[in-house]
């Protein structure tokens, strides 16, 4: 399966990697010679991307897990280390989305947004990052958003997630540079996945998303993908702490 070999030999975790954007990451990564771990809560899908990468001559296991599950995260690193022997990249990708205004947001709605979005971040980073140690340095990528960095008339508890994620990746980034682990964020703009499909099927979202990006088009998981493939790569070596804004020039106006 190896094509370029652009990550041959690391072993690359993917959280939310079963489909969208992870799935992209991952099918990206085995191709170009990682070993990945889709680890999601969603078995089927994720089981069936494992036979899929496997079949075509790529290494992957799926494991499930609960991002914001600290027992959950033992378990799925012990996994990765059983099969692959160590851990170099991890993918902070799982997110969910909640498009409610500040008075509209729950508190429930609110935790659960901060859990899969803030906790799981941190959580994935605090179990990657004794490995990586290990193994001589590492590449965490947290996917944050372009919602991140700048506001929108909706989604509060998204935007407080994201911004959240920006700036913890700095802090770890500062924390960890002098053991070569590098951290950086990702920030998709409009991207067409499952997590956004039901939104761009409703009248009118879809061309007016298009119409604020000035490259005119809706983003691909396979966008997302190519930035993070540069991230896990040896390509971003003297990079860390820095934003990859991937939003086809939306952020830029
Ligand atoms: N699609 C976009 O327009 C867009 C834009 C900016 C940022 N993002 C971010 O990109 C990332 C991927 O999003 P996507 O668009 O591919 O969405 P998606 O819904 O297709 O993928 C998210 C994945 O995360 C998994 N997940 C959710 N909760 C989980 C949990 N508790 N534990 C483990 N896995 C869990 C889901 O099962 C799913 O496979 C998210 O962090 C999202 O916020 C997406």
């Amino acid at each position: 399966m190896q094509e370029g070999g652009r990550v041959s030999g690391k072993v690359a975790l993917v959280t939310g990697g079963a489909g969208g954007i992870g799935g992209a990451s991952a099918r990206l990564l085995a191709q170009e010679g990682a070993a990945v771990v889709i680890a999601d809560l969603l078995a089927e899908d994720g089981r069936s991307l494992e036979t899929q990468i496997t079949e075509a001559g790529g290494r992957a296991l799926f494991v499930r897990l609960d991002v914001t599950d600290e027992e959950d995260w033992d378990r799925a690193i012990k996994a990765t280390l059983n099969s692959f022997g160590k851990l170099d990249v991890i993918v902070n990708n799982a997110g969910v989305s909640h498009r409610n205004g500040v008075e509209e947001t729950t508190l429930d709605a609110w935790d659960w947004v901060m859990a899969v979005n803030v906790k799981g971040v941190f959580l994935g980073t605090k179990a990657a990052i004794p490995e990586m140690r290990k193994a001589g340095g590492g590449s965490i990528i947290n996917i944050s958003s372009i919602y991140g960095m700048v506001g929108s008339a909706t989604s509060s508890a998204y935007h407080a997630s994201k911004g959240a994620v920006r700036i913890f990746t700095k802090s770890t980034a500062i924390q960890y540079a002098s053991e070569n682990i590098r951290a950086n964020s990702v920030h998709p703009g409009f991207v067409d996945s499952p997590m956004t499909r039901a939104h761009h099927d409703v009248p009118g979202i879809n061309e007016e998303r298009v119409g604020k990006t000035p490259l005119g088009r809706m983003g691909q998981p396979e966008d997302i993908a190519a930035g993070i493939l540069y991230l896990a790569s040896e390509e971003s070596s003297f990079v860390t702490g820095s934003e990859l804004v991937i939003d086809g020039g939306m952020t830029a106006q």
